[in-house]
């Protein structure tokens, strides 16, 4: 199946789902996206929304311990099998009024590398549930798996911590999903002529980014060349700096603004930022989500205001 007949079913998908798809990703393991997905999703609950918190860190699945749940009897792996036939019967309740979770594998064989199909019918059957927003914990890395689900969210946010590391790393995946985008909008556009030409006219230019690229585009073809930086335009990944201890850590949220903007042509959303807080490890060692076990830390403040700004954007 070519990518995009994916991106159609994406489309259509996200047309008629029920519910808001939020996934939150990041370039690098260890930045906190298990804590973001789990706080953001007892946000949710806590203001009256009904949420389900799905794991989709195959082979790495966490996310019952963060909302002190014991591992789930069934998880997604039994769905790809079909060993459950309906994606109902993974929902496990949680401690959380209005929350609720889907296991993701435990095992990562066979469930890692999902087929497009696969993946298609997952996030189908979860829009379809009897929810208000479904919340998707992503694997760390740019695999395709984690690359659609991001795409194919109604919201993508990345978590990013305030060093070369991981700053490096959200570029690489940034970079990664808007080759991915690029390529499902150069299929439906039927532009894979224009785009070669546009790029090999670059190659001899010093300034060989993507905002060039589109530019020479246009040139070339001003029709498609707008119809490109407008499918372009509508992915707008957010953003959210982990970890901060000062006001540096926070700026650095606006400088990866600026420099996708620059040379992706990109906007991206800062929809916040977390102060690094102990009283973390504290609730991660007690096996109780934070929010739950601290409602006075700095980080609930951080949470409602960054949930709030997730809520406020139209997109
Ligand atoms: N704001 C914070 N303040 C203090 N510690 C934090 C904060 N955010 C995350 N941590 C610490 O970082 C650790 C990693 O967080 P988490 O498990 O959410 O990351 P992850 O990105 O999901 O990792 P993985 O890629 O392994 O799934 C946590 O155990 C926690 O101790
Ligand atoms: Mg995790």
């Amino acid at each position: 199946m070519s990518i995009i007949n994916d991106l159609n079913n994406n489309e259509l998908l996200s047309h008629h789902r029920k519910c808001k798809i939020w996934a939150i990703g990041g370039g690098k393991g260890g930045v906190g996206k298990s804590l973001v997905t789990a706080n953001t999703s007892i946000c949710l609950a806590l203001m009256g929304y009904k949420v389900v918190t799905v794991d989709l860190d195959l082979g790495g699945a966490n996310m019952h311990t963060c909302l002190g749940v014991p591992i789930p009897e069934k998880t997604l792996s039994d769905y790809v099998s079909k060993k459950v036939t309906d994606i109902n019967d993974l929902l496990v309740s949680t401690p959380i009024k209005n929350l609720q979770i889907i296991s993701g594998a435990q095992d990562e064989l066979g469930i890692a590398n999902l087929k497009q199909m696969h993946k298609n019918k997952i996030l189908s059957k979860l829009g379809d549930l009897d929810a208000d927003y479904v919340l998707l914990d992503l694997g760390a890395g740019t695999s395709y798996n984690t690359l659609d689900f991001f795409i194919s969210a109604d919201k993508g946010a990345l978590v990013i911590l305030p060093e070369p590391t991981s700053i490096e790393n959200t570029y690489r995946f940034i970079k990664s999903v808007y080759h991915r985008r690029l390529k499902m909008i150069e299929e439906l556009l039927d532009i894979q002529p224009l785009i070669n030409q546009a790029m090999n006219s670059k190659l001899s230019t010093p300034q060989n980014t993507p905002v060039e690229l589109i530019k020479k585009v246009i040139e070339i073809n001003p029709e498609m060349g707008q119809k490109l930086q407008r499918e372009i335009s509508k992915f707008r990944p957010k953003i959210i700096m982990n970890q901060v201890r000062s006001q540096n850590d926070i700026d650095i949220g606006f400088s990866i603004q600026n420099v996708c903007r620059r040379y992706f042509g990109i906007n991206i959303d800062y929809v916040g930022y977390l102060d690094y807080d102990a009283s973390v490890w504290q609730s991660v060692k007690k096996r109780r989500p934070l929010l739950m076990e601290f409602p006075n830390s700095k980080l609930v403040n951080n949470f409602d205001r960054m949930v709030q700004k997730m809520l406020d954007m139209n997109d």
